[in-house]
C-alpha cells in the first residue's frame, strides 16, 4: 500500500532539484504563526477545528482549492498538527484502482487525515468508491463475477479526507458536494509575501536588505513557492557575484537573470499575453488555438498561467475565448486597437497609473 502512498508532487515540484525539495521541505510553514495570510481561511478552520475536538469527533472533509504553491497542501499539515492526528498523503492519479483506495482506507487510524492531492484526477470508479467512504464511513466491495458477484461492506475509521485541487472546475458536482468545508486560497499581497520571505531568509540565514525583500515580494506572482525560489536564486547569485550580503542591485540583476519581469511576469506569461496581442489581434482567441500557437498544453495555461493573469486584469475570459485588456497592451507599452490615435498618449498614462496600482 505505501508505495502507492506518494509523496506530494506537482508539476512545479517535479522540475525542482532533490535540493530544492529539501529547501521547501524545511522551509515548510510548521506552525500557524509561520503561517502568514489567507487570514479568513485560517479563522474558519481554527473554528472548524476547535469544534471537532469539542466533540471529540474528527474535522468534516474538507476541499481546498486555488492555483499552485499557495499553500494547500501546507494547511493540511497544519490541521492534521492542530488536530493531534497522523496524515497520510496520495494524490488523485496515484490511486488507479478501487482495491488501491480500499488498501489506503482500510489501513487509516480512527481520526486519521487522508490527503488527495490533485483529487480532480481520481478516475471515475475510485471515486464512486470514495463516496460511501466519505458518507457513510464504508466501502462497498464487489466480490466474485457474474451471477455469483455480492456486495460485501466493510465498515472503515472515521477519517477526515482533505482534498486538494487547482482545478475545482474539473471537480464533479457530487464529489464537490460530499466536502463540508471548501476553502479557496487566493493569492498573496506583497506584505504578506514579505513576510514569508524574513521569515524564510531568518531560517536560512540569508542576510537579506529591505529593499530587494520587497522587490522579491513584488515579483513573486502572489505565490510563496515563488518567492521561496527566488530567494534562494538570489542567495546564490550574492555569493558568486557579491559577498553574500542579498543587495537590492544583485536581486535585480538575479531577477532579470530568471526572465521575470517588473511585475513578476515569467517568460511563459509573456509568450502567452504576446501571442493573444500579436498573432491573434488581441482576442477573443479560443484556448486550443492558444496552446498550439505557444506549444503549452491547455492544463498548464488554465492551471498556472492564467488565474495570475487575471488576476492582474491582464486578460479576460469571454465565451469566444481570451482576449489582452488594455492594462496588458499599456504594460508591454502598444497601443490597444480601440484607441483612437489621438488619445494614446492620454490613456497610456492611465495605464501606467494602473499598472503603479498593481505594484
Ligand atoms: N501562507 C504561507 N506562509 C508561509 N509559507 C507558505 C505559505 N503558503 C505556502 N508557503 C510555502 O510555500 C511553499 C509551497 O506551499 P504548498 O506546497 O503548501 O503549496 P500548494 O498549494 O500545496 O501547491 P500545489 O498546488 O503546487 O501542490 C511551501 O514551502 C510552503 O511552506
Ligand atoms: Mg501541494
Amino acid at each position: 500500500m505505501t508505495d502507492k502512498l506518494i509523496k506530494n508532487k506537482d508539476k512545479q515540484e517535479e522540475q525542482e532539484s532533490p535540493e530544492e525539495e529539501v529547501l521547501f521541505t524545511s522551509l515548510r510553514a510548521g506552525a500557524w504563526d509561520e503561517f502568514f495570510g489567507q487570514e479568513g481561511v485560517k479563522q474558519a478552520l481554527h473554528i472548524a477545528i476547535s469544534a471537532a475536538k469539542k466533540r471529540k469527533e474528527p474535522m468534516e472533509h474538507i476541499l481546498l482549492y486555488g492555483p499552485p504553491g499557495l499553500g494547500k497542501t501546507t494547511v493540511s499539515h497544519l490541521i492534521a498538527k492542530e488536530m493531534g492526528v497522523s496524515i497520510k498523503i496520495t494524490s488523485g492519479p496515484a490511486i488507479e484502482r478501487a482495491g488501491d483506495l480500499a488498501s489506503i482506507l482500510t489501513n487509516l487510524e480512527a481520526g486519521d487525515i487522508l490527503f488527495i492531492d490533485e483529487i480532480h484526477r481520481l478516475n471515475k470508479v475510485v471515486e464512486e468508491t470514495l463516496y460511501p467512504a466519505m458518507e457513510d464511513y464504508a466501502l462497498d466491495i464487489v466480490i466474485g463475477k457474474g451471477p455469483s458477484a455480492r456486495t460485501l461492506r466493510l465498515d472503515l475509521p472515521r477519517f477526515t479526507l482533505i482534498g486538494a485541487t487547482t482545478r475545482i472546475g474539473l471537480l464533479s458536482a457530487p464529489m464537490r458536494d460530499r466536502f463540508g468545508v471548501v476553502h479557496r486560497l487566493s493569492f498573496y499581497k506583497p506584505e504578506e509575501l514579505e513576510r514569508i520571505i524574513i521569515k524564510a531568509a531568518s531560517k536560512l540565514k540569508i542576510p537579506i536588505d529591505k529593499d530587494s525583500i520587497k522587490e522579491i515580494s513584488i515579483r513573486a506572482r502572489g505565490t510563496p513557492r515563488i518567492a521561496l525560489k527566488f530567494l534562494k536564486r538570489v542567495r546564490d547569485f550574492a555569493q558568486v557575484k557579491g559577498e553574500g550580503k542579498v543587495t537590492k542591485d544583485l536581486t535585480d540583476k538575479a531577477l532579470a537573470l530568471l526572465e521575470v519581469d517588473t511585475i513578476g511576469l515569467d517568460s511563459g506569461d509573456i509568450r502567452f499575453i504576446k501571442a493573444i496581442i500579436e498573432k491573434h489581434g488581441g482576442g477573443p482567441v479560443g484556448l486550443e488555438t492558444l496552446s498550439s500557437t505557444i506549444s503549452e498544453d491547455i492544463s498548464t495555461i488554465e492551471e498556472v498561467i492564467e488565474p495570475y493573469l487575471l488576476q492582474v486584469g491582464f486578460i479576460k475570459r469571454t465565451s469566444r475565448g481570451r482576449m489582452a485588456t488594455k492594462l496588458a497592451y499599456s504594460h508591454f507599452g502598444l497601443k490597444h486597437p480601440e484607441e483612437p490615435a489621438r488619445n494614446a498618449s492620454h490613456s497610456d498614462a492611465g495605464g501606467k497609473k494602473s499598472q503603479q496600482k498593481l505594484l
